[in-house]
């Protein structure tokens, strides 16, 4: 979600001639997207805040500019201890955000054009939802995004058919719990098969799904419409039902399990892929041990596994953070080997077969691509015309994640 607002943002300033520069020494303005989710996320921002400062004082007619989560939850002080920022501008007030830095640079305001949307990427991320309801006792979303809210049916339809016109052939849509969009008689599930019917939109896909409102009418649909990608990402957290409780996600893991087998029965060949939140509090050595055999029996696609932080203002901010860092490092560790593992063995099954792919990006005269079930696929030797075409890649290679192979 921070990408593709990191990106809207570009855009934005891209109209008024900016021009976006990879390196900080390069930048007259520097604009830091932050995220709130974990405590790591904040100390790489601080980290970056400092170097932004020192780079500042060498060249003073520099702006920074901070804006996201952490601007919503802590603005006043990383303007107490970052005394050269310029301007804060919080996740809830996002929107306002190019005005306020066109106000800054001391841009008039008049000159924007309106932001047509020229980008022409293959992969268009469309935001279809903000902010979040659900509470999970561990997440700060609630408090630095603000309620959830189901943007308007029509704009979203309208945005990715612009972004079709512009040459994307894949739409991720992105909100903090989509199974849960509404807005007036459309749901998710409509949603989704009015944006299929766009003329020259060859996939679709969607994240975040919660499991507690993943619904069968959705695992028809995945099922059925042929643009809708086979990956679902689906986050378990945890596969304790103590800890799925203490975490207030309401769900059992028997009814995660229950998703799973529907979700492959509808789509044999879908990927699941998850979360997994390690050292909750009061996870004992049993409850971690039902999450990493769940991680076996499972065989999720991908994990992206991390380890408990506390977050303020959350309700497990007042829970006993009980487990030590050096078991919470190693419990990732083995979540992490294991889904590996599994990753591996998937990719190794898959050397040989013939896969379908979308090519998304070229460099250097490779090709990264990817299937229909999420993996990437790389291609030697091709060129520009390829780019955004759907390609049948006979398979010769397998590492972790990725795969190699020649166009047949
Ligand atoms: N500590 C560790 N991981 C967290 N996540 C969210 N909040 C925390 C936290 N306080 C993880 C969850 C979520 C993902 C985006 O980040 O797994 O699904
Ligand atoms: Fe956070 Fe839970 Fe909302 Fe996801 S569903 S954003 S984990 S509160």
């Amino acid at each position: 979600m921070n990408v593709c607002e990191s990106d809207k943002l570009g855009l934005a300033l891209s109209t008024y001639g900016a021009l976006k520069v990879d390196v900080l020494q390069e930048a007259d303005v520097v604009i830091l997207n932050t995220c709130s989710v974990r405590a790591q996320a904040e100390q790489k921002a601080f980290s970056f805040l400092g170097r932004a400062e020192e780079f500042k004082q060498e060249n003073p007619g520099v702006k920074i500019v901070v804006v996201g989560c952490m601007a919503e939850r802590i603005g006043s002080k990383i303007k107490r201890r970052f005394k050269n920022v310029d301007l804060i501008v919080g996740a809830k007030d996002i929107d306002n955000a190019i005005l306020k830095i066109a106000d800054l640079c001391n841009i008039d305001y008049s000159l924007l054009r309106k932001i047509e949307d020229s980008s022409s990427n293959v992969v268009r991320y469309v935001t279809i939802m903000r902010g979040c309801d659900n509470y999970c006792s561990y997440c700060v979303v609630p408090f630095v995004r603000g309620g959830e809210i189901s943007l308007n049916a029509l704009d979203i339809i309208e945005e990715c058919s612009l972004a079709v016109k512009n040459g994307a052939k894949e739409i991720m849509l992105l909100g903090q719990n989509v199974n849960s969009y509404k807005y007036k008689d459309v749901n998710f599930t409509s949603l989704v098969k009015k944006i299929a019917e766009i003329d020259g939109l060859e996939r679709i896909r969607f994240m975040t799904n919660h499991p507690k409102d993943l619904s069968d009418e959705l695992i028809d649909m995945m099922a059925t419409a042929s643009k809708v990608c086979s990956h679902i990402h689906l986050p378990m957290q945890s596969a304790s039902n103590k800890i799925l409780k203490a975490m207030n996600r309401k769900y059992t893991y028997e009814h995660y399990v229950g998703l799973v087998k529907k979700l492959r029965t509808a789509t044999p060949d879908i990927s699941i892929t998850t979360d997994i939140i390690v050292g909750f509090p009061g996870e004992t050595k049993e409850d971690f041990e039902e999450t990493l055999k769940a991680v076996k029996e499972i065989r999720f696609g991908g994990l992206y596994a991390f380890r408990y932080s506390p977050r303020p203002d959350t309700k497990a901010a007042n829970m006993l953070d009980d487990i030590p860092f050096e078991e919470k490092k190693s419990r990732h560790t083995l979540i992490l080997e294991e889904s590996n593992k599994i990753s591996v063995e998937i990719v190794a099954s898959m050397v040989g077969s013939v896969q379908q792919v979308l090519s998304e990006k070229i460099e250097n005269g490779v090709i990264e691509a990817r299937t229909r079930s999420g993996r990437k696929v790389f291609v030697k030797d091709r060129n520009e015309k390829d780019l955004g075409r759907r390609l049948n890649v006979s398979i010769k290679e397998a590492k972790v994640n990725s795969l190699f192979g020649d166009i047949i």
